[in-house]
């Protein structure tokens, strides 16, 4: 059995993709939800989901309770689905190679603190770049750092918009975090 966490901030749209995607896998086991946003709409789903919910403070975060709390889950992968907080150095330490991140650009451009949700789309139709993607990386100590798992491309319009790359982006991430996250656990 492989164990996943998936750590959400906001809407989950990921967290559901990848929860149905491994529904009838009896393989793989969605351990938790961890969640940092009391208003996140991440909470809906993985109540509908049936998984058990993890709402989390910053200083519990930061705590090295918290990391013990997450070595003694025995997990194979943690999944930062649209996650905003830097992740501590313990918790890394204690899972080498075992925490990914999805990045709604092609990194290492468009990364980094204040490249999130909608500010990535808005800086790269700005900067009228010809493509943007996405981007699942291993995490380290530093924002959107880590190595290169996967990127995917799409093309930009010439009439793109933030809202119209977005919805591209978001077919990519659909299309393709889950199916990283089954050729990693099972590697
Ligand atoms: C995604 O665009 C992901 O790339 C980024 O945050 C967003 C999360 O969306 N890291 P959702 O919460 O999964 O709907």
């Amino acid at each position: 059995m492989k164990r996943i966490s998936i750590f959400v901030s906001g809407n989950g749209t990921n967290l559901q993709r990848i929860a149905e995607y491994f529904k009838d896998n009896q393989e793989v086991e969605i351990v938790n939800v961890v969640c940092n946003n009391p208003k996140a709409y991440a909470i809906e789903r993985a109540k509908n989901l049936g998984i058990p919910l993890r709402m989390i403070t910053k200083k519990e975060f930061n705590s090295q309770e918290f990391t013990e709390e997450m070595k003694a889950l025995n997990l194979d992968l943690i999944v930062l689905a649209g996650f905003l907080w830097k992740i501590p150095s313990s918790l890394i330490q204690a899972h080498p190679q075992k925490i990914i991140n999805i990045h709604p650009a092609l990194l290492p451009k468009y990364g980094g603190k204040g490249f999130y949700g909608e500010h990535v789309h808005e800086a790269v139709v700005a900067a009228k770049e010809a493509h943007s993607g996405i981007t699942v990386h291993y995490v380290d100590e530093v924002y959107d750092n880590g190595e290169i798992i996967l990127q995917a491309h799409t093309k930009l319009d010439p009439n793109e918009t933030p809202d119209t790359l977005a919805a591209k982006i978001h077919k990519l991430e659909q299309a393709y975090f889950p199916v990283v996250i089954e050729t990693i656990i099972n590697n």
